[in-house]
C-alpha cells in the first residue's frame, strides 16, 4: 500500500494513532512553562541571551511574531552589543541591549528567558538565570561536559525550577509520525536501530567555519550535532541509554586542506577553494557578523581548513539502550547530499526511513517511510513532503508548546532537563569513547553528572 502523505493526521491510521495520543493524554505544556507569571493577559517580559542567528531568528523574529499577544521582549544580552543591536534591526525591536546577565536581570526582570549562547556557556548561563528566579528553555545541547549537568541540576533544586529544552527535532510532523509508527504498528519490541544522519559540504562545513570546530566550545559534533539524534532516539525509543562505544576521526576539514587563510572574505586561494563561502550574498549574516565583527573577532566565514580545529567530521558508534535495543549510529559532516537513514529492527518487521534534505537533483517527497511485516508481501509506503517552517516543521511547533495557550499532546510535552541530560551524556560518552578506545557506561558519569550514583 503507497500512501502520499503530506498531512500525516489526515491519514486513517496515523489519524487515529495521532487522535488517542492527542486525545487521551492531552496536557498542556502551557501549564508548566507559558503561563504568564504576571497573571491575567499581561504578557511575558522575555529576554533572549544570545543574540545571534537563532536568537534573533527563531527566538527572536519568529517567536515575536508568533506569538505577538503573548511575548514583550524586555531586552537582549550578548557578549557583543554590536551584534545584539544588529539583532534588534533585524527583529524590527527596540530592546534594551546588555553585555551583563545579572544586570540585565536586574532592570529588565525578564520572566523567561531564551538560552542562544555558544554551547560550552550554556550551563553558567541557566544557572544563573535559575538562581534569579528566572524561567528558561534553552538550546540544546544542554551542556557539553558532565560536571556542567551537575550546576543545572542543584540550581533547579535550589530553584523548583525546571528547565525546559529546545529539542526542535520532535516537533517536525515526519518526527512525531514515527513515534506514533512505533506504538501503533504492532511490529513488537524493536530489537535493534540503524541511524546514519548525512551533513553535506555546505551545512556540514558551516560547522567548521565556526566555533563549533573546537571542542572547548562545541564539545565537537558528538554533542552539537548528535545530541539531537540521541534525544530522538531516546525519546522514540523510550528508553535511556547504557553503554556507549565509538570511534572518530578528521578526514577532511582542518589540518586535511592544503589551501588556507583565516577567513574567506580576505582569502587568496578564493578563486580555487571548493569550500569558499561568499558571506557577502547573504545580507541577514553580514548584518549580524560582518559589521559586529569588530568586538569580538568572530568570522562567521571563517576557513574550514584552520589548523586548530580539534573535533571530528567523521563518527561512529554502538550504543545500547535500557530497554534491549541496540543501536548503530553514523555522522559524516563532508557528504553529497543532507539527510538520514534510518530503521527500526523490530521483532515482527521493520520501519525504514529514508530523508532528503538536500541534494543536487529533484525528490518527489522529502521522506519516505516504509512499515514491512515479516511474513508479508507488500509493506506499508507513506510519503511526506517537506512542511513549512524551519528544521521541517518543527521549530514552528516548539514554538507553541514553549509559548502557546493551546493544549499539546503528552508527547509533545517540553522536554526538560532530564532529557536534556541523557542526550548529552550520550554524546559526551561517544566522544570519550572515541578517545579512549574503550566502552562508556552512562551509569560511570551518573555521580560526577549529579545524577545519582
Ligand atoms: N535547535 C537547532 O536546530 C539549532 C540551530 C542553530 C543553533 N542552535 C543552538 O543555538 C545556540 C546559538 O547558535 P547560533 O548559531 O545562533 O550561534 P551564534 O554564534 O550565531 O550566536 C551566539 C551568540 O551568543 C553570544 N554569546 C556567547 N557567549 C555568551 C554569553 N556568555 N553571554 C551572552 N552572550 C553570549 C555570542 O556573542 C553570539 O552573538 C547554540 O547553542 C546552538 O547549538 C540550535
Amino acid at each position: 500500500m503507497t500512501r502520499d502523505d503530506d498531512r500525516f493526521v489526515s491519514s486513517p491510521v496515523t489519524r487515529r494513532a495521532f487522535l488517542g495520543a492527542a486525545g487521551a493524554t492531552a496536557v498542556s505544556a502551557a501549564a508548566s512553562f507559558s503561563a504568564p507569571v504576571s497573571g491575567g493577559n499581561a504578557k511575558v517580559r522575555y529576554a533572549i541571551v544570545g543574540a545571534g542567528h537563532r536568537g534573533s531568528g527563531m527566538w527572536g523574529a519568529e517567536a515575536l511574531k508568533r506569538h505577538a499577544d503573548t511575548l514583550d521582549l524586555v531586552a537582549l544580552c550578548d557578549l557583543n552589543p554590536e551584534r545584539a543591536e544588529a539583532a534588534n534591526a533585524l527583529m524590527g525591536t527596540k530592546a534594551p541591549v546588555f553585555t551583563d546577565l545579572d544586570r540585565m536581570l536586574s532592570e529588565a526582570r525578564p520572566e523567561k528567558v531564551a538560552v542562544c549562547t555558544v554551547d560550552a556557556t550554556h550551563a553558567s548561563v541557566i544557572t544563573r538565570l535559575l538562581d534569579r528566579g528566572v524561567e528558561v528553555v534553552t538550546e540544546k545541547p544542554m551542556v557539553t561536559e558532565v560536571d556542567q549537568l551537575q550546576s543545572i541540576l542543584e540550581a533547579e533544586k535550589r530553584s523548583r525550577k525546571k528547565v525546559a529544552m529546545a529539542f526542535n527535532y520532535r516537533y517536525s510532523p515526519k518526527n512525531e509520525l514515527i513515534w506514533q509508527l512505533l506504538r501503533n504498528s504492532d511490529l513488537g519490541r524493536v530489537t535493534s536501530v540503524d541511524f546514519s544522519w548525512y551533513l553535506d559540504v555546505t551545512h556540514g562545513a558551516d560547522y567548521f567555519r565556526r566555533w563549533h570546530r573546537l571542542k572547548a566550545k562545541s564539545g565537537s559534533l558528538w554533542v552539537h550535532k548528535a545530541t539531537h539524534h540521541f534525544d530522538l532516539v531516546n525519546w522514540w525509543l523510550g528508553a535511556d541509554p547504557v553503554e556507549v562505544f565509538a570511534a572518530s576521526s578528521l578526514r577532511r576539514y582542518g589540518r586535511n586542506g592544503n589551501l588556507r587563510h583565516s577567513h574567506c572574505r580576505e582569502c587568496p586561494h578564493r578563486g580555487k577553494c571548493e569550500f569558499f563561502f561568499d558571506l557577502t550574498k547573504n545580507p541577514r549574516l553580514m548584518a549580524l557578523y560582518a559589521g559586529p565583527v569588530g568586538s569580538d573577532g568572530y568570522h562567521r566565514d571563517g576557513c574550514v581548513f584552520r589548523e586548530d580545529c580539534d573535533i571530528y567530521d567523521t563518527m561512529a558508534a554502538v550504543i545500547t539502550y535500557t530497554s534491549g535495543a541496540s543501536m548503530s549510529y553514523s555522522l559524516n559532516a563532508f557528504m553529497p547530499f543532507e539527510g538520514f537513514r534510518l530503521a527500526f529492527n523490530c521483532e515482527k518487521g521493520r520501519i525504514e526511513v529514508r530523508d532528503w534534505e538536500r541534494q543536487g537533483w529533484e525528490v518527489p517527497y522529502e521522506t519516505e517511510i516504509l512499515v514491512a511485516r515479516s511474513f508479508q508481501k507488500e509493506p506499508e509506503r507513506i510519503t511526506l513532503q517537506r512542511r513549512e517552517g524551519g528544521h521541517s516543521g518543527g521549530d514552528p511547533r516548539l514554538l507553541d508548546a514553549v509559548f502557546g495557550k493551546n493544549p499539546v499532546a503528552d508527547q509533545l510535552r517540553v522536554p526538560d532537563s532530564r532529557a536534556g541530560a541523557m542526550s548529552c551524556l550520550t554524546g559526551i560518552a561517544a566522544r570519550t569513547s572515541s578517545e579512549s578506545g574503550k566502552p562508556v557506561k552512562i551509569a560511570g558519569l551518573l555521580p560526577a553528572a549529579g545524577l545519582g550514583t
